[in-house]
């Protein structure tokens, strides 16, 4: 998603307030997908305002699903494991990698043919992932060049299998399961590292019988799934955003309210609290089976450190913002066993060290990862997402802490997944 949008970002003096999130936009995906599948009319409360996440919804209505919005609130009337119809054309996933991958899992199993396409940066992520033990069920999948977006799917009669992720992947493994709904017997997902578990408590909820025990997963297919009215958490990845810029400027305090503090996702509150951030969890609780609370933090040093193995799969998606914060710590930051970075929305290895260096920021590059030394300045400059929304708000908190202001270009892809985004720092900026 290129654009011409550029946000100007003035240099602050300190944030401070209390904001609320919209809804995370894993749990969101997942909600609505399943809901789809259930019988009767689920609500979802602060369903996310984020364009994947409408993408997903959108995808959905080309399935002849009714859904209608109220503000945040969406309702979807489902009718049951057999109810989706053929679509009339092509579904479109726009940027959402989500979408395509785990929305193909149900595609996969569906007594008709379809077709799914996304925008230019998701037409060149790799789909070979979700092809291989969707192959493996059964499922008949033709990809550009064998692994990429558009996929065109036969649908048909899937059976249960017994995979080993060969990536740590929620996607993935969300994937076969949503397939395994449609199979007799139990599918059953191996995992190398934990992934969010978002996908195994939502399926729960709407009634399905899923175990997890020790990385693996397995499902009971066929289910009588019912609807439910739940409330999203608010998205603990843009908390990221709020969380490292109180730590960069001087004189923070931000109070974030009703996170999603699922054990799988947050580890990015250990990381900071390890590394001396001034953070504190309040009124923790359970919602829907995920843990929700407060997230209350001050400016405080923080001291980096290396990231390797299953800690770079829990923190991938805050890796970004993780680079600009260790460019600002005490003792700097080493990213290694991250090579899925280079097949996000961009090349985020690539992006991240872009941009750090046009702010005079030193980065060395690595195959799977990154170092930055730490206590750097960040100085003025011209930034661009180039079409990321985690590389547009990354960036823009860097630019908080900037010796002057910057231009963040193609700051609008930060709609993609939290469209309050600027205005939310303008409040907090006062
Ligand atoms: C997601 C899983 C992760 C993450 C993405 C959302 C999910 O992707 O980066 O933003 O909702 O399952 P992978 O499964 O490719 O690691």
């Amino acid at each position: 998603m290129v654009s011409r949008m550029v946000e100007t970002i003035h240099p602050v003096s300190r944030l401070d307030g209390t904001i609320r999130l919209p809804g995370d936009k894993s749990i969101s995906h997942r909600y609505a997908m399943i809901a789809a599948l259930a019988e009767g009319a689920s609500t979802i409360h602060n369903y996310s305002s984020g364009a994947d996440c409408q993408s997903t919804l959108g995808c959905l209505r080309g399935l002849g699903v009714p859904i209608e919005k109220n503000g945040s609130t969406v309702t979807i009337q489902g009718g049951g494991l057999k109810s989706l119809k053929a679509p009339a054309g092509t579904l479109d996933a726009g940027n959402s990698g989500s979408t395509m991958r785990m929305l193909s899992g149900i595609l996969a199993a569906q007594p008709f043919p379809s077709r799914i396409a996304g925008d230019e940066s998701l037409s060149r992520r790799p789909m070979a992932r979700i092809l291989a033990p969707l192959t493996a069920m059964g499922a008949r999948i033709e990809a550009r060049d064998g692994r990429f977006p558009p996929l065109a799917i036969h649908g048909g009669r899937l059976h249960a299998i017994d995979y080993t992720l060969p990536v740590a992947s929620a996607q993935v493994k969300s994937c076969v399961l949503l397939a395994g709904l449609f199979c007799e017997g139990a599918t059953t997902v191996r995992e190398p590292t934990p992934t969010r578990d978002h996908s195994e408590i939502a399926l729960r909820e709407f009634g399905a019988e899923v175990e997890s025990i020790g990385g693996v997963i397995t499902l009971q297919g066929l289910p009588k799934l019912k609807a439910r009215e739940l409330a999203v958490p608010g998205d603990l990845s843009s908390s990221a955003f709020f969380l490292v810029a109180a730590l960069l400027i001087a004189g923070s305090r931000i109070a974030i309210e009703g996170v999603g503090l699922n054990p799988t996702r947050s580890a990015l509150l250990d990381l900071l609290a390890a590394g001396g951030a001034k953070l504190r969890l309040l009124n923790i609780g359970q919602v829907n089976g995920e843990l929700v609370g407060d997230v209350l933090i001050e400016h405080s040093g923080w001291r980096g450190g290396v990231l390797e193995k299953g800690m770079t799969a829990a923190l991938i998606d805050e890796l970004p913002v993780l680079a600009v914060l260790g460019a600002a710590s005490r003792d700097g930051l080493l990213v290694r066993d991250a090579q899925e970075l280079r097949v996000k929305e961009t090349d985020r290895i690539a992006t991240v060290a872009e941009n750090l260096q046009r702010m005079g920021v030193e980065i060395a590059i690595r195959e799977d990862g990154f170092e930055v030394a730490g206590q750097q300045r960040f100085h003025a400059a011209e930034l661009d997402s180039f079409g990321d929304h985690r590389i547009a708000m990354a960036f823009s908190v860097a630019a908080l802490a900037a010796d002057g202001p910057c231009g963040v270009h193609n700051s609008d892809a930060a709609s993609v997944s939290f469209p309050e985004f600027y205005a939310m720092l303008r409040s907090l900026a006062g």
